[in-house]
């Protein structure tokens, strides 16, 4: 499937663009709570816990679920599975049933990564380093325990951040759809490369039609575009970051809840484990290499 040629993603198209924001501004939600979905079983959701879940992530592109029983990795894939999130992302850490359980981490390889580590995460989109080929498109975020003190996630629907940038100066969002704005060095481990140089856009339009985001607001290792365009949409970024923007959802995740989302952007504190085993944060990350199903374009 080819891009569509009147898709509202292209600065080109003015007319669609227009019919796009107004519709995607129309009832935005604007508290965490408009986001939430009570379900009693995750492997097997109601069919209107299914749409309910669905009709969120068309508009804002993640819902957050309280479900009523804790879950175990074999009842969040089969929470994916239920819209097409079939494809996981087996990245280095994950275990080898593709989600990864996020903790502190006191040995092997993973102590070197962040997300393994009680210390806060910048704002990112997952998987910014995966060839084009193997974006990742979806995440499923699940607390099985929170700690003592602190790991809230903030979120910024990702299609929000194309929209506010747009509405600055459509030069931005061109400027970050250049096809090797950012570029990941190689990943070395003991001087042997586990991963090559990543070029790629920002902003990209997926096969379906989608708007998807590869982005870090990490400064080292990042080579970004030498292009004072660039440079401005970045900077805009960090400032709407950093505000109080109302389309920024702040969120401490319990046990039993998560989030579901088409990848978007997010960030996360620091936090400070309890002394108690209850309080030692716990977090299954699924990620996909598939969208939401029914989430673009797609009913
Ligand atoms: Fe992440």
């Amino acid at each position: 499937m080819s891009i569509p040629a009147n898709s509202p993603f292209l600065t080109r198209n003015d007319a669609a663009y227009a019919q796009w924001r107004e519709a995607k501004l129309q009832e935005y939600p604007t508290r965490i709570e408009e986001l939430c979905v009570e379900i009693a079983d995750a492997q097997q959701l109601s069919a209107d816990e299914h749409a309910q879940i669905v009709r969120l992530c068309r508009k804002t592109n993640m819902a957050l679920y309280r479900a009523a029983r804790p879950l175990d990795k074999a009842a969040v894939k089969a929470l994916g599975e239920q819209f097409g999130l079939c494809r996981l992302d087996h990245n280095l850490c994950a275990d080898p049933d593709g989600i990864a359980a996020l903790q502190v981490s006191e040995g092997g390889r993973s102590q070197d990564y962040i997300p393994y580590s009680d210390r806060p995460i910048n704002w990112h989109t997952d998987g910014y380093y995966n060839k084009p080929e193997e974006q990742v498109q979806a995440i499923i975020l699940h607390c099985v325990r929170n700690a003592g003190e602190g790991g809230e996630n903030a979120y910024l629907d990702h299609e929000m951040a194309y929209l506010l940038l747009r509405e600055k100066n459509p030069a931005w969002v061109e400027a970050l759809m250049q096809p090797e704005v950012m570029t990941i060095p190689a990943n070395q481990e003991n001087g042997v490369e586990i991963r090559p140089t990543q070029s790629g856009p920002v902003f990209s339009i997926t096969a379906s039609g989608a708007l998807h985001m590869r982005y870090t607001a990490r400064a080292r290792n990042i080579l970004w575009k030498p292009d004072p365009l660039v440079q401005e949409a970045l900077d805009f970024l960090t400032r709407l970051f950093q505000s109080n923007s109302a389309y920024i959802f702040r969120y401490r995740l319990n046990p039993n809840e998560g989030v579901i989302c088409n990848n978007v952007l997010h960030n996360r504190s620091g936090f400070a484990n309890g002394a108690d085993n209850a309080h030692q944060r716990l977090l299954y990350r699924a990620r996909y290499f598939d969208r939401i199903k029914h989430t673009w374009n797609e009913l």
